[in-house]
């Protein structure tokens, strides 16, 4: 897998530059007014894991995905990430001038021609709405188009921040799942940040959660895919996730009744 090295700039093309790793970040620092918002900050993806990150708002977690997809170079440490990556904001960002089909398209390198665009599409069940403007599309499906355009640069690294935020609770399961599907299909490495500690426990392999610059918690998701919520074990991840995350569940049990 190629390699994109942010600082130290020793550009890396060979696979074996990181054996293991998707993703490698070590020691990162980054300060906005002098004020360290990730502090030192380890992380390593294995190429193929999907990893959930999970935090307070205002934690630094969109900060670290804008530095994994290379928007955001101004930092001090280490950071390793596969060259072909892909990211999808909660806001689908599509073009309203360019039919889907060329939002699906844009900045990609050469002159891709549509059917390119239409398997991507095709891929996120979006194939009749190819040649529509982005205003005619609902927002699960302006949130598919944005997925199609995310997976037509055939990453190894699939990076979505908050992307089923803004969508309804029927929508928003749909979209999950498809995700599910499609990372399960792609094979590639990914990182969902995410507020929603269900889906977290839903689709990661991993879930960390960021706190105070760094990652404070993490825990391997155990469960048998396809999951359900009603499974014993995923009460009890989502359960400790919440705690971490300063929330007790409201069927927690006691500390009494635990002991
Ligand atoms: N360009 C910037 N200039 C100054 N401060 C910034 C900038 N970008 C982010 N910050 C600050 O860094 C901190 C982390 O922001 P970030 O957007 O990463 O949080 P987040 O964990 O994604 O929050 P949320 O869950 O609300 O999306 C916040 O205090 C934010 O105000
Ligand atoms: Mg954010």
């Amino acid at each position: 897998m190629a390699t994109d090295v942010h600082r130290p700039v020793t550009t890396t093309k060979s696979p074996s530059a990181q054996p293991g790793s998707a993703v490698r970040v070590e020691g990162l620092t980054r300060s906005f007014d002098g004020r360290a918002v990730i502090d030192r900050l380890d992380l390593d993806v294995k190429p193929g894991e999907f990893v959930a990150l999970l935090g307070r708002s205002g934690c630094g977690k969109s900060t670290l995905l804008r530095i994994l997809a290379g928007l955001d170079r101004d930092i001090e440490g280490t950071v390793l990430v596969p060259r072909r990556k892909a990211v999808a904001f909660q806001a689908p960002r599509l073009m309203p001038w360019k039919r889907v089909w060329r939002n699906v398209l844009l900045g990609l390198p050469g002159k891709p021609e549509r059917p390119v665009a239409e398997r991507a599409l095709a891929e996120v069940g979006l194939e009749h709405r190819t040649n529509a403007w982005p205003k005619t599309l609902s927002g699960g499906e302006a949130q598919r188009a944005s997925l199609a355009r995310a997976l037509v640069r055939e990453p190894d690294l699939l990076l979505l921040d908050e992307p089923f935020g803004a969508l309804d609770a029927l929508t928003r399961i749909k979209a999950q799942r498809l995700v599910d599907e499609l990372w399960q299909r792609r094979g590639c490495a990914g990182l969902l940040v995410t507020h929603d500690v269900e889906e977290a426990v839903l689709l990661a392999d991993r879930v960390l959660v960021m706190d105070e610059g760094v990652i404070a918690y993490e825990t391997e998701i155990d469960l048998e895919r396809p999951r359900g919520i009603s499974d014993p074990r995923f009460a009890e991840l989502r359960g400790e996730l919440l705690h971490r995350l300063g929330v007790e569940a409201p069927d927690a049990p006691s500390p009494a009744a635990a002991a």
